[in-house]
């Protein structure tokens, strides 16, 4: 028998820490996050990711009265980049949330369906994922979208678990 941890390296950053390309990307999520349509949670996200190429696409939740026809912001703004950027590696990707006014005050994390597609985006281009989470008290950063989603599903079945 085999005993193995995973382990997680998370920073804890303010803004103003951050790389200039890197807070504006975050800043771009916080702004978005304000046009998104969610009238039945009131939970506004936005998301924004940086593309190898400089462009930056971003996106926001989009809700529905049939509630699973709704899609995060992430989702909204990952599909987009693939939709128009087939070829382009996403290198960062920012997410950001508030209720009415207030951001939320602890970094908002992805869902689960939406790291399985940031993993899948990430694996698609073999390029690491930054992932930064906004919260008003700190944003927490995670080098690669993996990173949030150990021992994922994927279409290569017989790939290695370590
Ligand atoms: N939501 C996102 O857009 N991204 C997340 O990471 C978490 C949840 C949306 C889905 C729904 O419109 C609302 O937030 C409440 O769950």
């Amino acid at each position: 028998m085999v005993e193995r941890q995973i382990s997680t390296k998370i920073v804890f950053c303010t803004l103003q820490e951050l790389p200039e390309a890197e807070k504006m990307l975050v800043e771009k999520a916080m702004e978005i996050s304000r046009k998104a349509y969610a009238p039945y949670s009131r939970f506004k996200v936005g998301a924004a990711c940086l593309l190898a190429n400089g462009q930056v696409v971003a996106a926001n939740n989009q809700e529905n009265a049939a509630y699973p026809s709704g899609t995060c912001a992430e989702r909204c703004a990952l599909f987009f980049a693939n939709a128009n950027y087939p070829s382009v590696p996403v290198e960062a990707i920012a997410i950001a949330a508030h209720h009415g006014d207030a951001f939320t005050l602890d970094p908002i994390t992805p869902c689960g369906n939406c790291r399985q597609v940031l993993v899948e985006t990430e694996r698609r281009f073999g390029v690491p994922m930054k992932v930064l989470m906004y919260g008003e008290r700190d944003i927490a950063v995670v080098d690669a979208a993996a990173d949030l989603l150990p021992l994922s599903f994927g279409s290569e079945t017989s790939e290695p678990l370590f």
